[in-house]
């Protein structure tokens, strides 16, 4: 199965199984929204727990705030939001298509990245086990040539990106010869500026200054209450602000499902530091934010840091962590160094003065913060695209989702074997049971191999199944997810066991 189909099935699987659903689908849907539906929104939740929990909880100094979407619009002003929360744009005349004309060439140099990878792993198969990487790539001649290529190319668009030359983008576009995958051409158009922001009015501001804007990120929310949160909660520096909730972006060029929508919900937290040990913190942050991601077992190898060729103005280091998707890596978190930028801007902007007395050091000072920031949705997509697991079992296909125990949305099905007997009644108090615990579910209808399956559809660990034994000597069968083993358990262990694997303690602890 190639990983374009091997992404199909994972959209359709969310779809088919209550995790995902377009939105507003009865109308023919609204591209780039979606709804999340009774299973997906038990996974959200349970990431946002995993999330929330390695912040604020593991971390002392770290607090957490929900801070309103609707702001005042001087905020996007002095962020450099409403002047350069921009993206490139640029249209094929013969589709009549539009792309991020950054995209198309960031897409374009990752070719060059796959054309040494195929070269690498010929040559491995071909050498065997005395292939020595490292002496490959640096001596080949066909792999220095795209790796020239590919830094030729890269420097041309860094240049282009830090003068704001719009006309040197395009250029690039041309010169590379890069078409547009719908139409086959390179018939482009301008590129052209597009402020990512979504606009919308306030009744009660005054005249002239009533429209404001759904944020486009979560920071903004806790930078205005630096001083806040700093004051009521007598925090020394350092220390952090954590923060779930939406966004906003009138993405123009919205693909590949969840990846990038027009409405997500990230999850980023803000850590105020003293100036000079920023890039210190900076590291600190980076390590542990790999170790949460790593420690959901997905796979070490799926994770791969990309390094910000072009910084913004206001950063002094910035890093995002790459997931694996089935359309290749891609980010799913930034990690960035943001200096003293949104602060000073925001107590210039407001006339307020924003500063942290040192007692230490006896000296005043605008904190600089280190930021991460994490997109929930494509969170859960890496967990759901990795999760999904065709098997052959005889003749028949198993379709099971191998979800982290601890994020699974169902924990323990309570399945009766037959409708009758008081089987059902028995069921329903082991459920009543687990409940107050457990995420669970009853299934009584069909066939408890069909049960099983639609079990495994949904990724949950455990099923349980109550038959005339259970009644006579009070055990169960209790069969795993993973490797359907089945084994006989007293009703009064269940909980035991379930909650055992599916603590999200057992994530928890590997952070420590
Ligand atoms: N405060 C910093 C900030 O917003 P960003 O790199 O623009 O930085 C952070 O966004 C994260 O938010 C990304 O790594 C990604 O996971 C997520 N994200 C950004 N745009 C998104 C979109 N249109 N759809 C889904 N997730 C998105």
């Amino acid at each position: 199965m190639t990983q374009e189909d091997l992404f199909k099935k994972i959209v359709s699987h969310c779809k088919e199984y209550g995790f995902i659903f377009q939105s507003s689908e009865l109308y023919d849907g609204l591209s780039a929204v979606y709804d999340y539906g009774q299973n997906g929104v038990e996974l959200k939740n349970n990431i946002k727990e995993y999330w929330w929990k390695a912040m604020v909880q593991l971390n002392e100094e770290v607090v957490g705030l929900d801070s309103a979407i609707f702001m005042h619009p001087t905020i996007w002003k002095a962020s450099g939001h409403v002047d350069a929360f921009n993206d490139p744009l640029i249209d094929n005349k013969d589709s009549k298509k539009r792309y991020r004309a950054d995209v198309l060439i960031e897409d374009h140099i990752e070719k060059f990245n796959d054309k040494i990878n195929k070269e690498v792993e010929k040559a491995r198969k071909r050498f065997g086990e005395a292939f020595n990487e490292e002496q490959f790539r640096s001596t080949n001649q066909r792999v220095l040539d795209y790796q020239a290529k590919m830094d030729a190319v890269k420097a041309r668009f860094v240049k282009a990106l830090e003068d704001n030359d719009l006309d040197g983008i395009r250029q690039i576009i041309i010169d590379e010869g890069i078409v547009c995958p719908i139409s086959g051409t390179k018939n482009w158009t301008e590129v052209r500026q597009f402020n990512l922001m979504f606009d919308t009015k306030l009744g009660s501001v005054a005249e002239g200054a009533n429209t404001i804007y759904l944020r486009p990120e979560t920071a903004q929310g806790i930078f205005v209450n630096y001083l806040n949160v700093q004051k009521t909660g007598r925090m020394k520096i350092p220390f952090g602000i954590a923060q779930i909730g939406k966004a906003f972006r009138n993405e123009i060029v919205a693909r590949q499902f969840i990846f990038r929508m027009r409405e997500f919900e990230q999850m980023e937290m803000q850590y105020f530091v003293k100036p000079g040990t920023e890039l210190e913190w900076f590291e600190k942050w980076r390590e542990k934010r790999l170790k949460w991601h790593k420690a959901l077992g997905l796979g070490d190898n799926k994770y791969r840091w990309h390094k910000h060729d072009k910084l913004a103005h206001y950063a002094n280091a910035a890093y995002d962590i790459e997931f694996d998707f089935p359309f290749g890596f891609k980010e799913i978190e930034g990690i960035h160094s943001r200096t003293n930028f949104d602060l000073s801007q925001h107590q210039q902007f407001s006339g307020k003065k924003i500063q942290y007395f040192d007692n230490e050091a006896n000296e005043a000072y605008t904190p600089y913060v280190v930021e991460t920031s994490i997109g929930l949705d494509r969170m859960f997509l890496s967990i759901i695209s990795s999760a999904y697991c065709e098997e052959q079992i005889g003749d028949e296909t198993r379709v099971v989702l191998r979800i982290p125990a601890p994020l699974a949305p169902v924990k323990v099905a309570v399945l009766p074997l037959v409708k009758k007997d008081g089987l059902p009644e028995l069921a329903e108090k082991i459920m009543n049971r687990l409940k107050l615990n457990l995420n669970c579910q009853y299934e009584e209808k069909d066939s408890i191999g069909k049960r099983y399956r639609r079990q495994d559809a949904i990724g949950t660990p455990f099923c349980i199944t109550v038959d005339h034994q259970s009644a006579e000597d009070g055990t169960v069968t209790l069969r795993h997810r993973d490797t359907m083993e089945q084994e006989r358990v007293s009703i009064d262990d269940i909980e035991r066991i379930v909650t055992e694997k599916c603590d999200i303690k057992n994530l928890l602890r590997q952070l420590m």
